[in-house]
C-alpha cells in the first residue's frame, strides 16, 4: 500500500466530526479524508492547492463543472428575491412554474405535471408511493410490487435502497422490503453465457423477466424501475434490443415503467434523456444530479396525464394529496434548474458531448488492450473500465484484495478522481470537458494503471484464489 503522508488540521477535524457517506469507516480513521477546497472548471484543488480533474463530475452530478458565474449569479438573484418557499397548500412560485414547464418541454414522452423533490432518492421513492396510490385509485389494491435489476442504483431511503440491487446496501440493513422483486442485470460481458450471442442473452433475459411476472402474479406487479445506462453498478450499456424487447412483457401485463435518469438526464448520455439513448419509452421519470448541474439540490418526478388524473380522484375521495417534502421545489433550486437548462441549450452541451464522445470511446478502447482491463463499455460522456485478474477467462480479483479501490487511490495521486465500483473505474467528468482536458484526464489514468500494474504483480493479486 502506499506511504501516508501526516494528516492536516482538518483532517484530523473531520474524523472526530464527520460520518462519512459510503466510506470504510475502519479506514478512514487513519488515512483521513481528501478535502477539497475550490473547483474551477473541470478541476477541483485540495487544502494544498493540489488540483484534480474531477472525473466524475463529483457523484455523476456537476455536468457544468465547477465555478460557472452564470450559475452564481442566477442562485444569487433567487436568493436575493426569495430565498425560501414552497409548494404546501396550493402555494406556488415562479421558479418552480417554470422549471416544471421547461421540463414537460424537453420530456421524451408526454408530460403533464411534475412533483419536485430535494433528491434523487426522494424521487425514486415518491414514484414508488405514486404508484401504490395511484392503483388504490384505480381499484387495483394489490396491484403494488416493483419490479427493479440486480446491480440497479435507485438510492438510498428505505425504499431506494430496496429498489436498488447491490449487497452493500442490503447487507446489515435489514433490506429489501417486500413488494420489491429483482430480476436479471442486462451486462453481456459479466452474465452472457458461453456461446451465446447477445440477442439469445436478452432473449433469456426476457423469458426470465416473463418466469418472474408469472411467478409473482401479473395482478400484483405495479411497475418496473430501471436507469437506462446503468452508473453506481458499474456503468452497464444494455444490448441494444435489450429495453425494446423487456417493455412489450411489462405492456402484455400493465406494468409501467419507469426510467430513473438521474445520472443518465440532461445530456450525459448524447441526448437529452437516457431512454432515448437505449430505445426506452417510460412511463414516468425520475430526474435529479444535473437538472441543476449540482449547484443545488433538487430532485423531480414527471407524471403523464392519465396517471394525475388518476390522482386527483384519489386526492378528492381523501380529501388532500398527503406528499410532499419541505425543500421539494426549493426556489433555489429551481432557479438553477432553469438556469442549467437554459445554458445546456444556448451553450449546446448536448452537441459538445457528442463532438467529444469519439475521443472519450478512442481513448477507452486504447485502454481496453491493458493486461488488466477486462471490458471498457460507455455511452455519451460516461463510461467504465472492468479490472480483471485474467484477460482471457475474464476472471475478477479476489474481492478482498479491494483492487478497484486502489487504483481509485493511484488516480487520486496522479491527480485525477475517478470512482471504483468493485473493480470496475468509472468516468463521469463534467460535460463542458474540452478535448485537451479529456486526454490529460486519461493521460492521468494511464500512469495510475501503470502503478496498478506494478501494485498487483508486487502483491501477486493476478494468481487464482
Ligand atoms: C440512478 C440513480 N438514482 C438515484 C440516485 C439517488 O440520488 P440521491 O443521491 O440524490 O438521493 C442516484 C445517486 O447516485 C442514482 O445514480
Amino acid at each position: 500500500m502506499l506511504d501516508q503522508p501526516p494528516l492536516t488540521n482538518l483532517q484530523t477535524r473531520d474524523i472526530e466530526a464527520v460520518l462519512h457517506p459510503y466510506t470504510p469507516l475502519h479506514k478512514l480513521k487513519t488515512n483521513g479524508p481528501l478535502v477539497i477546497e475550490r473547483g474551477e472548471g473541470v478541476f477541483v484543488y485540495d487544502t494544498q492547492g493540489k488540483d484534480y480533474i474531477e472525473g466524475m463530475s463529483g457523484l455523476w452530478c456537476a455536468g457544468l463543472g465547477f465555478g460557472d458565474e452564470e450559475m452564481v449569479e442566477a442562485a444569487t438573484q433567487q436568493l436575493r428575491t426569495l430565498p425560501y418557499y414552497h409548494l404546501f397548500g396550493a402555494k406556488g412560485m415562479e421558479p418552480a412554474i417554470e422549471l416544471a414547464e421547461k421540463l414537460k418541454e424537453i420530456a421524451p414522452v408526454p408530460i403533464s405535471k411534475v412533483f419536485f423533490t430535494s433528491s434523487g432518492s426522494e424521487a425514486n421513492d415518491t414514484q414508488v408511493k405514486l404508484a401504490w396510490y395511484m392503483n388504490n385509485a384505480l381499484g387495483r389494491p394489490n396491484k403494488k410490487k416493483i419490479i427493479s435489476r440486480q446491480k440497479a442504483y435507485h438510492g438510498v431511503t428505505i425504499m431506494a435502497a430496496s429498489l436498488t440491487g447491490l449487497p452493500y446496501n442490503h447487507i446489515g440493513w435489514d433490506l429489501p422490503v417486500d413488494r420489491v422483486v429483482h430480476t436479471d442485470c442486462p451486462h453481456f460481458y459479466r452474465f452472457g453465457e458461453a456461446g451465446e450471442t447477445e440477442e439469445q442473452f436478452v432473449a433469456r433475459l426476457v423469458k426470465s423477466l416473463r418466469d418472474l411476472i408469472e411467478r409473482e402474479g401479473p395482478d400484483t406487479i405495479a411497475a418496473m424501475i430501471a436507469e437506462p445506462i446503468m452508473g453506481a453498478g458499474g456503468v452497464i450499456v444494455p444490448p441494444a434490443t435489450y429495453f425494446a424487447e423487456i417493455q412489450k412483457v411489462l405492456d402484455e401485463h400493465d406494468i409501467m415503467m419507469i426510467s430513473d435518469e438521474v445520472i443518465n438526464g440532461f445530456g450525459r448520455t448524447g441526448n437529452w434523456w437516457g431512454a432515448q439513448t437505449v430505445g426506452m419509452t417510460p412511463k414516468t421519470i425520475s430526474a435529479a444530479k444535473q437538472l441543476t448541474a449540482a449547484y443545488a439540490p433538487l430532485g423531480a418526478v414527471l407524471v403523464p396525464q392519465d396517471v394525475y388524473d388518476a390522482y386527483v380522484s384519489h386526492s378528492e375521495k381523501i380529501g388532500t394529496f398527503g406528499h410532499g417534502f419541505t425543500y421539494g421545489g426549493h426556489p433555489l433550486g429551481c432557479a438553477l434548474g432553469v438556469k442549467a437548462i437554459a445554458i445546456y441549450q444556448r451553450r449546446d452541451i448536448l452537441g459538445h458531448v457528442r463532438n467529444m464522445t469519439p475521443t472519450f470511446e478512442a481513448r477507452l478502447k486504447k485502454i481496453a488492450d491493458h493486461p488488466l482491463v477486462g471490458e471498457v463499455r460507455s455511452a455519451g460522456l460516461v463510461g467504465g473500465v472492468e479490472m480483471v485478474a485474467d484477460k482471457a477467462t475474464k476472471r475478477s480479483f479476489d474481492p478482498k484484495k479491494g483492487v478497484g479501490a486502489q487504483i481509485a487511490k493511484f488516480c487520486e495521486n496522479r491527480r485525477v478522481i475517478l470512482r471504483a465500483i468493485g473493480d470496475t473505474i468509472a468516468f463521469c467528468p463534467p460535460m463542458i470537458i474540452t478535448e485537451a482536458e479529456l486526454n490529460e484526464m486519461f493521460d492521468r489514468f494511464e500512469l495510475a494503471l501503470a502503478d496498478a500494474e506494478a501494485w498487483v504483480d508486487k502483491e501477486g493479486l493476478r494468481k487464482a484464489a
